[in-house]
């Protein structure tokens, strides 16, 4: 039984025995993951490592657990502990990082590893108020990490949560605005004794049964009681605002490649869009801002040739990318460097750039692969 829930959820009930039920489901069909601990361990008392959390759950953001698992093996290899990473140089941290996108999470994250190492003498705060203070974790980090890593009975709402909260109780709202609406409805559902579990159950739950097309309600261990399969409506829910279309931003990159394969870098301002990551020359493309998309644009004269468009989506605009490469010899221009073919793909690059020069150079990526197998 799940004991010390008597709040009643706004439009749902009392929902101690929804959260039973789930925690049941949870107990038979939890997902193996990297950073959680096997149940057989937590029966016993043990909690899992905050480092871990915490970890996970930043590089969870916005990224989906299949492409956060080798980043994650990466980072505990490399850095073992949360003082291991506030001592790392930031470069390599950033390194570690690309491609992992939303670059400013790396950097967040090598500052809350200082802070915490520095002012508090390495250990995770234990509360959702304390961790909330800390460099980078918001609000949904501070509840996932009170929760999971510290068995506080934080509401914990991402995504997958949302989904399925709007479907329990039908929430005719649309997002975000139904937000602190569902913040309610899973305070409410926050068993005392297991509030990690239940967390983490209602992301499995949202992730691997009410998926945004066709449920399996079939499987749901709350079907009995969710709003959206009574009224035969589930894929209505979570009803959305209407999002305004990106706008699109043009901008040319630059190629050049030296006789011996390396490839000409330079490191993009410390702020911004990117900021502190490594990428080939390119023209102005921010968000606010287009760029020429010519070989006008080019850093200096040589014999470019298109290479095609790469199109590319951030956040808040879409890009199209026109490519250019030329063979080109000599020091590198103040402020770029010459990076080395074989381990140009370990250079901090974004995304967006390793597209740019797969582009120009085909199978630039998989030499490297080849050779470090
Ligand atoms: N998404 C973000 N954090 C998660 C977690 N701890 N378990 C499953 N999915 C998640």
């Amino acid at each position: 039984m799940t004991q010390g829930m008597t709040a009643e959820a706004p439009q749902l009930g009392t929902t101690s025995s929804l959260t039973s039920a789930l925690l049941a489901w949870y107990d038979r069909h939890q997902r193996r993951l990297p950073w959680r601990l096997p149940p057989e361990a937590l029966r016993q008392g043990r909690r899992p490592d905050p480092y871990r959390v915490w970890l996970s759950e930043v590089m969870l953001q916005q990224t989906t657990i299949g492409a956060v698992k080798p980043y994650f093996e990466k980072f505990l290899a490399q850095w073992p502990t949360v003082a291991a990473l506030a001592a790392a140089e930031t470069d390599d941290v950033m390194k570690a990082w690309a491609g992992l996108g939303y670059y400013s999470r790396a950097r967040n994250l090598k500052k809350c590893a200082e802070e915490v190492a520095t002012r508090h003498g390495g250990v995770f705060p234990d509360t959702e108020a304390g961790l909330r203070a800390l460099p980078g974790i918001g609000d949904y980090t501070a509840a996932a990490v009170a929760a999971i890593a510290f068995g506080r009975p934080a509401a914990v709402v991402d995504g997958n949560v949302e989904r399925v909260v709007t479907r329990l109780a039908a929430i005719e709202t649309p997002l975000p605005g139904a937000k602190a609406q569902i913040k309610k409805i899973v305070q409410a559902m926050v068993p005392e004794a297991r509030p990690g579990d239940f967390a983490q159950a209602m992301m499995d739950l949202g992730a691997t049964i009410c998926t945004p097309r066709r449920p399996s309600c079939i499987l749901c261990p709350m079907s009995y009681r969710c709003t959206a399969r009574a009224l035969g409506a589930q894929e209505r829910f979570p009803i959305k605002a209407e999002k305004a279309e990106k706008p699109l931003r043009l901008g040319a990159a630059f190629i050049a490649v030296r006789p011996d394969g390396a490839v000409l870098l330079r490191r993009r301002p410390e702020t911004g869009l990117l900021g502190g990551m490594t990428e080939v020359p390119t023209s102005a493309w921010t968000a606010r801002q287009d760029g020429a998309d010519d070989v006008t644009a080019a850093p200096f004269p040589a014999a470019w040739q298109s290479c095609g468009v790469v199109r590319h989506v951030f956040t808040h605009f879409a890009l199209h990318l026109s490519i250019y490469r030329a063979a080109v010899e000599g020091p590198a221009p103040s402020g770029h460097w010459w990076s080395a073919r074989d381990t140009l793909f370990q250079e901090a690059l974004p995304t967006v750039m390793k597209k740019a020069i797969e582009a120009a150079i085909p199978g630039a990526s998989k030499a490297r692969r080849a050779k470090i197998r």
